[in-house]
């Protein structure tokens, strides 16, 4: 009982993290106080859980480069569910990650049949105008992914690494599936490594931030990442070993010569495999940073060796929104979402009609008290609309103690709601006259 006076919805984090375990997706909780200040979905447990996260945030606090990374489809409106993914893309981008944004029109065209000129119509006038009026940076990069030819070439490079079974077996391929589909799997996982080719500075920590669904993508691509890599370093206790994969002589000898030049310890050659033994500073256990020494070295070898040398990218994850008609948000039911293209209007009647965590009737509510967790209105508030933690704490208390009627939320939050829409309408609007700094051509 205690929990559920958790005004950030406890009870559904405690669902998602009973999920995760069995995925192997790790709590965020880890995470938020090594952050100074976290983005209001991080402190409002709305981001609930990460995948190797602390490796992005290390590189954050030490200013080392790091990036951001996600897609959106050009299949239908822009939404609030995508201005979530927005809005971590932007934080990343202000903590001084270089930021990337794929309109997947590839993807949308193989999977949903969508045409070239819809793809772009909708890239644009849905999400880039949305992106940039939320205040993505033009240093960063918005790219068509038919357009980016180095995402595309690494795209085949790493389907040369995965074959049908595999891929199948995570999204359910079959023999009718077209062969445009699966590339387009690869051009997602491209999407994701892409920041770290060359052009873009080199191997770094990448965050992918996504909607839970999104994992599988995530698995398959940090998969492929330590796939492509020529070299794996483990510790063993008091000494390191790093394994050749299929490393070849030339690169066996240049890791061996690496390794001898940095005075680590005693380098062992053997045929697929070199032992650093009587490490430095090695008191029975390895420590973490040599450890990573040892391996951004590997990488430099790797890459001046024609390989990627890639970092397994990281991702978080936010829960979703409960849809306005009840059950999920999706795009494809116009009642159970607000589009960010949306009449203000209309998306305030659409609030109006929401189905909330109140009672049937004003008695119960002020006897039994709402349910702010189930309801689809507080959330409006709790994910976008209220920068104040005590407001809404102030609300959720409200709510359950049977002091506060759903009419007059709705009305609240209809009007926050319209007023939101039009000034990012308005944002959106001035953003169509900067598309040429962001390298798109209208
Ligand atoms: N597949 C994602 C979707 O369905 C879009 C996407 C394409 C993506 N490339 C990506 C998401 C890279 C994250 C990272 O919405
Ligand atoms: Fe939701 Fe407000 Fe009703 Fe509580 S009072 S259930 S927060 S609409």
């Amino acid at each position: 009982m205690e929990l559920k006076l958790d005004p950030w919805g406890a009870v559904h984090v405690d669902d998602y993290n009973r999920l995760f375990q069995e995925f192997g997706i790790s709590s965020f909780d880890e995470i938020l106080p090594k952050l100074k200040a976290p983005h209001p979905y991080m402190r409002r447990r709305i981001i609930f859980g990460h995948r190797n996260y602390d490796s992005v945030v290390r590189a954050m606090l030490q200013h080392r480069p790091f990036a951001v990374m996600s897609g959106f489809m050009p299949s239908g409106r822009v939404h609030f569910g995508h201005m979530m993914v927005m809005n971590e893309i932007i934080w990343h981008q202000q903590q001084g990650g270089d930021a990337f944004a794929a309109i997947a029109n590839m993807e949308a065209h193989a999977v949903r049949g969508i045409s070239w000129a819809k793809c772009r119509d909708l890239g644009i006038n849905e999400y880039i105008l949305s992106l940039i009026a939320l205040g993505f940076q033009p240093s960063g990069h918005i790219y068509f992914q038919s357009e980016n030819f180095k995402m595309r070439d690494l795209a085949f490079e790493l389907a040369a690494s995965a074959n049908f079974s595999e891929v199948s077996a995570i999204y359910g391929f079959s023999g009718e599936t077209t062969i445009a589909h699966m590339a387009s799997v690869m051009a997602q996982s491209a999407d994701i490594l892409h920041p770290q080719l060359k052009e873009f500075g080199g191997p770094k920590p990448v965050v992918i931030p996504v909607g839970a669904d999104q994992d599988p993508h995530i698995k398959l691509t940090r998969d492929l990442a330590y796939r492509m890599r020529r070299f794996l370093v483990e510790r063993r206790g008091d000494y390191v070993s790093i394994r050749g994969k299929a490393a070849g002589d030339d690169l066996m000898q240049a890791a061996e010569k690496a390794l001898m030049d940095a005075d680590f310890g005693k380098v062992r050659r053997y045929a697929e495999h070199i032992d650093l033994t009587e490490i430095r500073e090695s008191e029975g256990l390895v420590s973490g940073e040599l450890m990573e020494e040892i391996d951004r070295m590997m990488r430099d070898v790797e890459i001046k060796h024609g390989e990627f040398g890639f970092i397994p990218p990281a991702s978080i994850y936010h829960r979703f929104m409960t849809g306005l008609a009840g059950g999920k948000m999706s795009s494809s039911k116009p009642e159970s979402h607000i589009a960010l293209t949306e009449d203000p209007k209309e998306a305030a009647k659409k609030i109006m009609r929401a189905i909330t965590g109140g009672r049937q009737s004003l008695a119960e509510q002020r006897k039994l008290g709402g349910e702010p967790e189930k309801c689809s209105v507080y959330e409006f508030l709790l994910f976008h609309l209220s920068d104040d933690d005590e407001e809404l704490r102030e609300l959720d208390g409200e709510c359950r103690s049977g002091r506060r009627m759903c009419g007059t939320c709705k009305k609240d939050v209809a009007e926050r709601v319209e007023i939101f829409l039009r000034e990012h309408q308005q944002a959106r609007e001035a953003a169509r006259d900067r598309l040429p700094e962001f390298g798109i051509k209208t």
